[in-house]
């Protein structure tokens, strides 16, 4: 039963998982380890999320910007993921998880990395219960600029274009807003992470570092959002019945 007042189940979650380095360096351990340690919580959010009833779960894995680290951060993260894809894909896949990757544009990603992304997201493509994204070489800007691109190839003339028809030439046109951001680390920021798409979400910052998070702190940001108001630019239902008494 849906408590009185309270939102329900946010149908998408997207979370930028951020603190690795600094829960190394904590620990005086490299920062990749801090990356690698992060592998607990992505299980952990995944479960949890699934657990839930979330249905869509996405999770930046590594943004347009983070080209910039020292390369030898830049491989680990790289090969980070295929690890992920690797020792996940089958357990997930019975899950019945689809599991996709949005952004991944750039020629630097080996081609064992989208030899393994091609794997599990065909592999996985017919699957219903939750659609899990890694959001991998990806930039909001970026997305949104590859889908101007995409109109302009077709030719769509200027007064045809409509934010929904923007949104149907994104690179998962399927993929909704996104109802609830969770950032870990207590940073307070964007950082360039699916602009089009968290237009409305409900920003949740937590203090905690990512390789950290388990469910609980899934559970809290579930709980911190299904009490906030949402009202979309309008006023809130229960003003719209007081007004009307
Ligand atoms: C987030 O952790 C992981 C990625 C950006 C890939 P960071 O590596 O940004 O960790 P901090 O912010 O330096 O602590
Ligand atoms: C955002 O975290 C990117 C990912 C979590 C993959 P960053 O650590 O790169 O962001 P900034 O540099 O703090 O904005
Ligand atoms: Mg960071």
């Amino acid at each position: 039963m849906t408590e009185r007042g309270a939102l329900g189940v946010p149908a998408h979650v997207a979370c930028i998982m951020d603190g690795n380095g600094r829960w190394a360096q904590q620990r005086g351990l490299r920062r990749i380890d801090g990356h690698s340690a992060g592998e607990a919580s992505i299980r952990a959010i995944i479960d949890a999320a699934r657990g839930a009833g979330i249905q869509w779960l996405t999770l930046f894995a590594f943004s347009t910007e983070n080209w910039d680290r020292p390369v030898a951060e830049v491989d680990h993260l790289m090969e980070f993921l295929r690890r992920v894809i690797r020792r996940r894909g089958r357990d997930l896949h019975q899950r019945g998880v689809r599991v996709r990757v949005l952004g991944r544009a750039d020629p630097r990603i080996p081609d064992d990395v989208h030899r393994a992304i091609d794997e599990i997201e065909q592999r996985t493509r017919a699957n219903t219960r939750m659609t899990l994204t890694f959001a991998f070489d990806h930039g909001g800007r970026q997305e949104i600029v590859d889908g101007v691109r995409r109109l302009v190839r077709r030719g769509m003339p200027d007064d045809a274009i409509t934010e929904a028809v923007l949104a149907d030439h994104l690179q998962y046109p399927d993929m909704p807003d996104v109802d609830l951001l969770i950032r870990t680390s207590g940073e307070y920021r964007i950082s360039n992470f699916l602009l089009w798409h968290i237009a409305y979400a409900e920003l949740v910052f937590l203090d905690v570092l990512w390789p950290d998070f388990r469910a609980r702190h899934l559970h809290e940001a579930i709980d911190i959002y299904r009490h906030r108001s949402r009202r979309f630019g309008s006023v809130g239902a229960q003003q719209v019945t007081e007004e009307s008494r």
